[in-house]
């Protein structure tokens, strides 16, 4: 009889506990972010380099499977590369299906603005690299963005060919605490 009393006992106390960290949390909110990722792929000043699978030439594609890129680009509040920077968007991607078509993304965007210094989002999926927009998750984050969960999206809205300089529209939306 005893031993049942102190069961519930520390059922109530672990339900409580529960309840409480429930409430620390608050309600989910809801919030949709446009942001541009400016990308150099090429040069001394490159933020997006090849590390492996590349051919003994030197030679590498974006097609290529099984090559990882090593990324640290510069994301800014509008297209234009002079405006205002947001952060940083550091990971790698690695051209992860057979026939070229699909990279595999990880990055962290570590953000640097007044708004969300210190915050940083993980961004993680197989994107359709060649198609104009790409979806992609938001899997989790840090600081304002803890416990994000979301989609991204990626479109390329400016493409240099010949100075391998291209800009990417990120639109996040995402739930988090
Ligand atoms: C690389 O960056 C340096 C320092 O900012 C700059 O002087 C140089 O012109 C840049 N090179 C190219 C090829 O953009
Ligand atoms: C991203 O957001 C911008 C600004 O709201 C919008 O113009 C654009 O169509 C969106 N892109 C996608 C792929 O949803």
């Amino acid at each position: 009889m005893a031993s049942s009393k102190y069961l519930c006992l520390i059922l109530v106390l672990a339900t409580l506990a529960l309840t409480d960290s429930k409430l620390q949390l608050g309600e989910p909110q809801e919030t949709s972010i446009t942001y541009y990722i400016q990308d150099y792929s090429y040069g001394p000043n490159a933020t997006l380099i090849p590390i492996t699978g590349v051919s003994s030439d030197g030679d590498w594609a974006f097609h290529r499977f099984g090559t990882i890129f090593c990324t640290d680009d510069p994301i800014t509040e509008g297209l234009d590369a002079s405006s205002t920077p947001v952060g940083r968007a550091q990971g790698i991607y690695v051209t992860s299906a057979l026939d070229g078509s699909n990279t595999h993304v990880l990055i962290s965007l570590v953000f640097t603005n007044e708004e969300y210094k210190g915050s940083t989002l993980e961004i993680q999926g197989a994107s359709p690299q060649f198609e104009r927009v790409r979806e992609v998750s938001v899997v989790s984050g840090t600081g304002k963005f803890r416990f994000a969960r979301g989609y991204a999206t990626f479109e390329t809205v400016y493409l240099d060919m010949a100075a391998a300089y291209s800009v990417i529209e990120c639109n996040i939306t995402m739930l988090h605490y």
